[in-house]
C-alpha cells in the first residue's frame, strides 16, 4: 500500500517534469536582434532584468515614468547597452506613440518583459471603482497596450515572447488585494488564450508569478518571511525564459502555501493571514 502511493507521486512527478520541460514550452527565444523591451525598467525587478538581460549581451529598451531615475540606470550600464524612453503606460496613446518612435529608429525588440506594475493595499471596508479602473488601466491594458503594437513586428521576425510580470496574488486573493490580485488574474487568463491563439507563429506568452520582493512596491511587506531580493527574481525569471517555461514561478514556497489556501476554510485562512 505504502509502495504504491510512493509509486503513485513519482508517476504524478514524471508527469508533471516531462510536460513541463518537454510537451508544454514556450517557443525558442528569438535572438537574431539580441533586444528586448523592458517595462518598469526604473525600479525593483524591471531594472534589475535589464541588467539580467545587458549581461547576457543584449540591448535592452527601458520604459518607465520617471526618465531621471532610467538615465542614472543608463549612466550605470552604458548608453548602448541601455535605451530609455518615457512613457505612462496607463495611457494608451503614449503606448502608440513610444512603439511608433522605436520602430522609427529602426529598434526591433523580440523579448518583451511587460513588467511594470502598480498596486495598493486598498482601504478597509471600501470598495472603489475608480481604483479598480487605475489598477487595471496600468497592469492590464498597459500590458495588452504593448501586445497589440508588437505582435505585427514579431509575426515579421519570425517569432518573439511576451513575458507578463504577474504575482502569486494569482493563486489567491488575500484581503484588501482586490483590484490588484484581479488585474493579475486577468494578465493570465488574457496570456493563456493568447498563447493558444498564436502558437503556429512562434510567439510567446509567458507569465511570471513572483511572491513578495524587496522592492518599493512591497512597503506594506517588509515582515513578510522568505522575500526575494529583485535581482534574484529578476535572474529567475530570465533564466526560466530561456528555458522555454510557460509559467515561471520565483516563489516555489508562496506558490504552494497560497495555493494550498484554497482548500482551507475562509475563516481559517483570515486567521492565519492576520
Ligand atoms: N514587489 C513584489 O513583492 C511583487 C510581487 C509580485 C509581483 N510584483 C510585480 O512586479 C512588477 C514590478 O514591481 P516591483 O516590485 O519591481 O515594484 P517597483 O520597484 O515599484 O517598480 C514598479 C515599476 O513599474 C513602473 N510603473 C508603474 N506604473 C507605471 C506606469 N503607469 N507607466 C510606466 N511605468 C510604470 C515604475 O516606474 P515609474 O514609477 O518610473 O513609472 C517602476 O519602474 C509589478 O508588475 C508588480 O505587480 C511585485
Amino acid at each position: 500500500m505504502k509502495h504504491s502511493f510512493l509509486s503513485f507521486l513519482i508517476f504524478l512527478f514524471i508527469i508533471y517534469y516531462v510536460s513541463t520541460k518537454f510537451i508544454n514550452t514556450a517557443p525558442i527565444i528569438n535572438e537574431t536582434t539580441k533586444i528586448c523591451l523592458v517595462t518598469g525598467a526604473s525600479s525593483g525587478i524591471g531594472e534589475q532584468l535589464s541588467k539580467c538581460m545587458i549581461k547576457k549581451g543584449w540591448k535592452v529598451i527601458g520604459i518607465a515614468r520617471n526618465f531621471e531615475k532610467l538615465q542614472d540606470i543608463q549612466k550605470e550600464v552604458g548608453s548602448n547597452n541601455f535605451i530609455t524612453y518615457k512613457c505612462n503606460i496607463s495611457d494608451f496613446e503614449q503606448i502608440k506613440k513610444v512603439s511608433q518612435e522605436i520602430k522609427t529608429n529602426n529598434l526591433k525588440p523580440t523579448l518583451f518583459f511587460l513588467n511594470a506594475g502598480t498596486g495598493d493595499i486598498e482601504a478597509k471596508n471600501k470598495i472603489s471603482v475608480e481604483s479598480h479602473k487605475k489598477t487595471f488601466d496600468t497592469n492590464y491594458f498597459g500590458t495588452i497596450g504593448f501586445v497589440q503594437e508588437w505582435i505585427d513586428s514579431l509575426k515579421e521576425l519570425g517569432g518573439g515572447t511576451f513575458v507578463a510580470t504577474s504575482s502569486v496574488l494569482f493563486f489567491y486573493a488575500l484581503p484588501e488585494t482586490a483590484a490588484y490580485s484581479a488585474s493579475k488574474a486577468a494578465i493570465n487568463m488574457c496570456f493563456q488564450s493568447l498563447r493558444l491563439k498564436y502558437i503556429d507563429e512562434n510567439i510567446g506568452f509567458v507569465i511570471a508569478l513572483p511572491g513578495p520582493v524587496d522592492t518599493p512596491m512591497l512597503k506594506n511587506g517588509q515582515n513578510l518571511p522568505f522575500k526575494q531580493t529583485a535581482k534574484k527574481c529578476a535572474q529567475y525569471m530570465v533564466d526560466q525564459t530561456f528555458n522555454r517555461s510557460n509559467q515561471i514561478e520565483p516563489a516555489w514556497f508562496y506558490s504552494a502555501i497560497l495555493r494550498l489556501l484554497n482548500w482551507i476554510p475562509d475563516r481559517w485562512v483570515l486567521k492565519v493571514v492576520k
